[in-house]
């Protein structure tokens, strides 16, 4: 599958990322599928997706999108319960719950049904994309790759790439070119086995370990710690939930 050969994307699970993936997908002009289990959850994206916080009506209130472009964008998003909705799709982006054998159980199943050449992509926050793709057929490992974005999706660009040493350079050049399509910039990441986390978790983490030892071996207190990287470092927010910006203390 070729960049310019996407035209359908499919996002499975319409879940806080999900629907954020399928929104941005959507704006930037490609056809959407979503595909969830239940009606209730269908009808919980669908109400994120056009009315939530960080939704298509909102985006036009805020005039960050004209009203003719939210209404084409909401016309090229379909929601639907049954797997076999995704068939057609180019390209499918998982984001479904953070359990390793739920998602190698639902690729397996989906294998079985979308079209063979379309790409695979999981949202994992950080399993090995190769154990992910663990049950798929031989020649959908080519086509099998990680594409991590962060949340909100609609206004966080980051999207780490994560290549298994079985997906093809063409999956490769497909996925970041969509990623970079749909707004993203595009960090490229080595899959590796015996992680979790990537790049950006793995860094996010090892930080967070660090501020908790601090606060443990009574060095500086939580809020101390929140202030510092606030002030120091410019972040929105600290390890321990203070919040740093416009209208805030710091
Ligand atoms: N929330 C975050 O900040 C964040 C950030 C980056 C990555 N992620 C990752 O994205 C993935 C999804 O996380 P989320 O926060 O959107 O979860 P969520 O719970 O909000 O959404 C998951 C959705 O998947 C649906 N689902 C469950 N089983 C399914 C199936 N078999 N087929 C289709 N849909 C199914 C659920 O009904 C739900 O709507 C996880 O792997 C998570 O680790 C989350």
């Amino acid at each position: 599958m070729k960049l310019d050969e996407i035209k359908t994307v499919g996002v499975l699970g319409g879940g806080i990322m999900g629907g954020g993936i399928a929104q941005v997908c959507a704006i930037a002009g490609y056809t959407v599928v979503v595909r969830d289990i239940s009606d209730e959850a269908i009808e919980a994206t669908r109400q994120a997706v056009f009315e939530g916080k960080w939704g298509i009506k909102r985006a036009v209130e805020i005039g960050k999108l004209k009203f003719d472009d939210a209404v084409a964008a909401m016309a090229r998003v379909s929601m639907t319960t049954d797997l076999a909705g995704l068939a057609g799709c180019d390209i499918v982006i998982e984001a479904i719950p953070e359990k390793l054998d739920l998602k190698q159980a639902v690729f397996k199943e989906l294998d079985q049904v979308v079209k063979p050449g379309a790409i695979f992509a999981s949202n994992t926050s950080g399993f090995v994309i190769e154990e992910i793709a663990r049950d798929v057929s031989p020649s959908r490992k080519k086509l099998f790759i990680g594409m991590h974005f962060s949340n909100p999706v609609t206004t966080m660009k980051m999207c780490e790439v994560i290549y298994t040493p079985e997906t093809s350079q063409e999956t490769v050049d497909a996925t970041a070119g969509l990623a970079e399509r749909i707004g993203k910039v595009v960090s490229m990441v080595k899959d590796a086995p015996g992680t979790y986390g990537f790049l950006l978790n793995r860094i996010f983490g090892a930080a967070r370990r660090e501020a908790v030892a601090i606060v443990e071996a009574g060095i500086a207190t939580k809020e101390d710690v929140d202030k510092a990287m606030i002030t120091g470092r410019n972040w929105p927010a600290g390890f321990f939930g203070a919040r740093g910006g416009i209208g805030k203390e710091w």
